[in-house]
């Protein structure tokens, strides 16, 4: 059914979060190497601590992978001590950025109101913004996930998005950085939802993605890609290293290939 297929091609998105020094760039360089094929798909962004961000696009300069930031400051500008504007991420390369990470969610008590600004500048600053959301283990426990995923996304999502490329990223609190993921039919269901709302905010839109994060691997990775709905995938420790992180671009590029093929049918 065409409802279940995502619209674009699936999106495999590497945060590193606080780790990566100069040697991480060699993972980088062999990633690059090693998906350097003539199909642009999957779509592919790393997004590494700020402190690497320049050195980092410069390396992936000529391949088609993107660089993006796992944060921004809500301002665009100004006096504000140690942090990053979307604008100086975006002049350091990145074409993405990470907004609402449930460790800033959760480490740093940023709201939905404070994502929602921080995505609008980042749509000024020429950047697609990934929004996570996500429910905790004891929301899960207690029935509450749908409720509390809906009304992030509602929430943390601005109307400036409307016409704007962005992604939306599913990312249980409890399946980061466990081990433990949601099964498919948990991520099936939230992300069915989350497209529905999408669908009333965005007038129907079906070009935004809408990814899975949490506790992927190469060998669970094709498993979640099939899922409905799923458009990609969010992945943190994986990616890290370029054999497990390539290995789930590699599903990602497989579960590509029906609509591929389509579009190559179509074009014939
Ligand atoms: P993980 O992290 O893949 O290590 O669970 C995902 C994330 O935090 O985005």
């Amino acid at each position: 059914m065409a409802q279940s297929t995502p619209a674009l091609s699936r999106l495999v998105v590497g945060n590193w979060k606080m780790n990566g020094g100069p040697d991480q760039l060699y993972a980088a360089a062999a990633i690059a190497r090693a998906t350097a094929e003539d199909t642009p798909e999957p779509r592919i962004a790393i997004c590494p601590p700020a402190t690497l961000l320049h050195r980092l696009s410069h390396v992936l300069m000529g391949s088609a992978i993107m660089t993006g930031g796992q944060d921004c400051h809500v301002e665009a500008a100004g006096a504000f001590t140690g942090a990053v504007s979307a604008g100086l991420l975006a002049e350091a390369g990145a074409r993405v950025v990470i907004l609402g990470h449930s460790d800033r969610r959760q480490g740093s008590g940023e709201d939905d109101a404070l994502v929602a600004r921080k995505i609008a500048v980042a749509i000024d600053a020429g950047l697609e913004p990934i929004v996570c959301v996500g429910e905790t283990w004891a929301q899960r426990n207690t029935g509450q996930a749908l409720e509390i995923v809906r009304r992030q996304v509602r929430g943390s999502l601005p109307p400036a998005l409307a016409g704007q490329a962005f992604a939306v990223a599913y990312e249980p609190v409890w399946a980061i950085g466990t081990g433990e993921r949601a099964s498919e039919d948990d991520i099936a269901e939230m992300h069915r939802a989350i497209r529905r709302e999408l669908s009333e905010m965005f007038l129907g839109s079906r070009s935004a993605p809408i990814l899975y994060g949490g506790s992927v691997t190469p060998e669970g990775a094709a498993a979640i890609l099939a899922a409905p709905e799923v458009g990609g995938v969010l992945v943190g420790g994986a990616s890290l290293r370029a054999e497990s992180f390539v290995a789930i671009i590699e599903a990602a590029r497989e579960a590509d290939r029906p609509a591929r093929e389509t579009r190559r049918a179509d074009r014939d």
